[in-house]
């Protein structure tokens, strides 16, 4: 099984909803709101393809902040029928990759407390607990997490 990774683009819009929906319920991101990071040219929008067919996702911000650049990771989704085959630690590689292409040292990302899949997955590859996040999602609390990427 060879797994593909390539940038999102805008017509990649119908699938990732789908799969975004079917990963979150009530905390997917809308149609617009994916439209809006898919168009953005700081963000870092990608695909994994497994035989022409996008198995999962990965959107990120690059922010500046006077001198400090930072890499945070909106959103991350594998579709049911694709997971534990490695393909979230792919993604997460790769955007990691291209944030300190774009000069991060630092990559954030947020969870939710009770995502055993997604917590596991952060700190099996590097990621620490910054801070709690009290009811940071709809009915749950949340954790952020970073990781030092990149020569410091
Ligand atoms: C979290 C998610 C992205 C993981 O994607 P995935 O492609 O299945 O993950 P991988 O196959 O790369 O797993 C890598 C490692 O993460 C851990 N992991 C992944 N899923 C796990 C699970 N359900 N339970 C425990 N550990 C898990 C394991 O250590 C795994 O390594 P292993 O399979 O060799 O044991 C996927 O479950 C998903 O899309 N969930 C719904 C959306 C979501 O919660 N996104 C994250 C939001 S913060």
């Amino acid at each position: 099984m060879s797994i593909t990774i390539q940038r999102a683009t805008i017509s990649d819009l119908e699938t990732l909803y789908q799969i975004e929906r079917e990963c979150f319920t009530i905390e997917a991101f809308s149609k617009q709101h994916l439209t809006y990071l898919l168009e953005n040219p700081n963000a870092v929008s990608l695909v994994a393809q497994i035989n022409n067919a996008i198995a999962g996702f990965i959107i990120g911000l690059v922010h500046r902040h006077d001198e400090e650049i930072t890499g945070r990771v909106y959103t991350l989704d594998v579709a049911v029928k694709y997971r534990r085959k490695g393909i979230g630690l792919k993604l997460l590689d790769e955007i990691e990759r291209i944030f300190v292409e774009r000069g991060a040292k630092i990559c954030y990302l947020e969870a939710r407390k009770d995502n055993v899949a997604a917590l596991e997955l952060y700190r099996m590859h590097g990621y620490v607990e910054v801070k709690e996040l009290k009811d940071y999602y709809k009915g749950a609390h949340g954790v952020r997490l970073k990781k030092k990427i990149g020569a410091q």
